[in-house]
């Protein structure tokens, strides 16, 4: 059985600034919080391998264009990197901006659309150094940069998009403490979300009066990229595990959904957050600021699904409060590399919610990929990787959007995590995604994997078999 993807729907590539530049202290680029904990533990990186080279994207991107081109791909989607586009006074930075002006007009050279996200977890060190997420003073620095590089590129990236993931940076950094500077606080952790909600606003503002000003292209369009899919429970769940599915779905997804939908916070959420002692740093003035943070279409990042119960103990071992545990569910598909449940379907529910819930709002998938560790154990004779796992994972994924796009979801496009192996934060290229290897022995050179002619065929045709 095969599944035919619409005409218009596009092909592309996700990846971020941190993850793929490189060159971390050329042109005048300051440090970010990967570069500070880089050079403070390198031994926290797998395999030792910090922030600093990415994926070599920055002296490549030529040639990545070229290769991206000829699987069918249209479009890429990274970030510009706060640290590189301006300076510690908040001036824009000549050499960044150059750095981006160049790479934006080679993509479009070789046929690639760029789309951009502005903050991709790289908070600049003196920022952080300033309280980051937790200081309004920050805040409001988001807000410049993003007014500067709204207006500094406006005229040449129609798709933008405010933040990638901002539930991630609360919960790695702020509370599970796997990220420096390994804070383990719920209610620190909950200001930084309400925080960067707050900047997400402010940023959506920026754009409409950058548009309104006419610095941007007229068929622009603002978003914000999160992992939307809806959490699951038990199948004959109790009502604590309801209780557990209604705050780990409230604090992670419909908290961003009303954001950007409704230009609100959901309510309920915050007042279970209150009777549980976790106050937010609310200001008179934010109410009338949160209500411009809606936008024109969503990006949703989908790897695995969550699944949840309730919560054997109220708080954890620091005293965190715990809304609800983890849950197995026993028939999981696994990407045992990775730890990750595959649920293809995931995908279809979150289509059919939005589809229900928000019947005009168009979306993509902007994230969505299989991490395989030690993946050169899978070279054949000539040295290419055989990932038939990967063409499995893709084509499943991709089955069930089409069954989604003919049900009536407004999915637009799908960028696949990344089509080119890149540094993953404190896994470094533990696991690799790509369709394209990249070899560290050599160079950064990269390689077309068993995947990549897959991919083409259906890039090119629009038939997922
Ligand atoms: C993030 C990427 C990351 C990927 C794989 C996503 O959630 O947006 O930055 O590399 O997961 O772990």
């Amino acid at each position: 059985m095969s599944y035919t993807l619409p005409k218009d729907f596009f092909f592309g590539a996700a990846m971020s600034g941190p993850q793929t530049e490189g060159m971390w202290q050329d042109g005048n680029k300051l440090p970010n919080l990967w570069d500070t904990w880089s050079n403070l533990d390198i031994t926290a990186f797998y395999n030792r391998v910090g922030s600093y080279g990415g994926n070599d994207f920055s002296r490549r991107h030529n040639e990545d264009f070229k290769l991206l081109k000829s699987l069918g791909l249209t479009s890429v989607r990274t970030s510009i990197q706060w640290s590189r586009l301006l300076d510690q006074n908040g001036n824009l930075n000549p050499e960044g901006e150059r750095f981006y002006h160049k790479l934006f007009a080679d993509a479009k050279e070789a046929g690639i659309e760029i789309f951009i996200n502005l903050y991709h977890f790289d908070m600049p060190e003196y920022l952080f150094k300033r309280g980051g997420w937790e200081s309004r003073e920050v805040v409001e620095a988001y807000a410049h940069y993003a007014r500067l590089a709204l207006r500094t590129f406006g005229k040449e990236i129609r798709y933008w998009f405010t933040f990638n993931e901002p539930i991630v940076e609360p919960e790695m950094r702020y509370t599970q403490g796997g990220w420096y500077p390994f804070i383990k606080n719920y209610a620190r952790a909950r200001a930084v979300q309400y925080n960067i909600s707050v900047a997400h606003a402010l940023a959506v503002r920026e754009y409409h009066a950058a548009k309104a000003e006419g610095f941007m292209l007229e068929d622009s369009r603002i978003g914000l990229i999160n992992c939307f899919a809806p959490p699951y429970t038990k199948e004959n769940p109790t009502e604590a595990d309801l209780e557990a599915l209604r705050m780990t779905d409230g604090v992670n997804i419909r908290w961003w959904l009303d954001l950007v939908t409704k230009g609100e916070l959901p309510q309920d959420v915050i007042e279970s957050l209150d009777k549980r002692g976790v106050k937010l740093p609310v200001r008179p003035e934010d109410k009338m600021i949160l209500a411009d943070a809606k936008v024109d279409w969503l990006g949703c990042n989908y790897y695995h699904p969550e699944r949840v119960q309730a919560p054997a103990k109220d708080t954890d071992e620091n005293g965190i409060p715990n809304f609800a545990d983890p849950y197995v569910w026993p028939d999981a598909e696994m990407n045992v590399s990775r730890g990750w449940e595959i649920y293809p379907q995931g995908l279809y529910d979150f289509a059919m919610k939005i589809r229900n819930e928000y019947p005009e709002l168009e979306w993509f998938v902007s994230e969505n990929g299989m991490g395989v560790e030690r993946e050169y154990l899978k070279k054949d004779d000539t040295g290419i990787i055989q990932d038939d796992y990967r063409i499995d994972f893709v084509r499943r994924h991709l089955e069930w959007i089409a069954r989604a796009i003919a049900d009536g979801a407004k999915c637009r496009g799908y960028h696949y995590w990344a089509v080119i192996d890149n540094w993953s934060w404190a896994n470094a290229f533990k696991n690799r995604y790509g369709f394209i290897e990249v070899d560290l022995e050599n160079n950064y050179e990269r390689r077309l994997k068993k995947s990549a002619s897959w991919l083409r065929q259906v890039a090119m045709t629009h038939v997922v078999s």
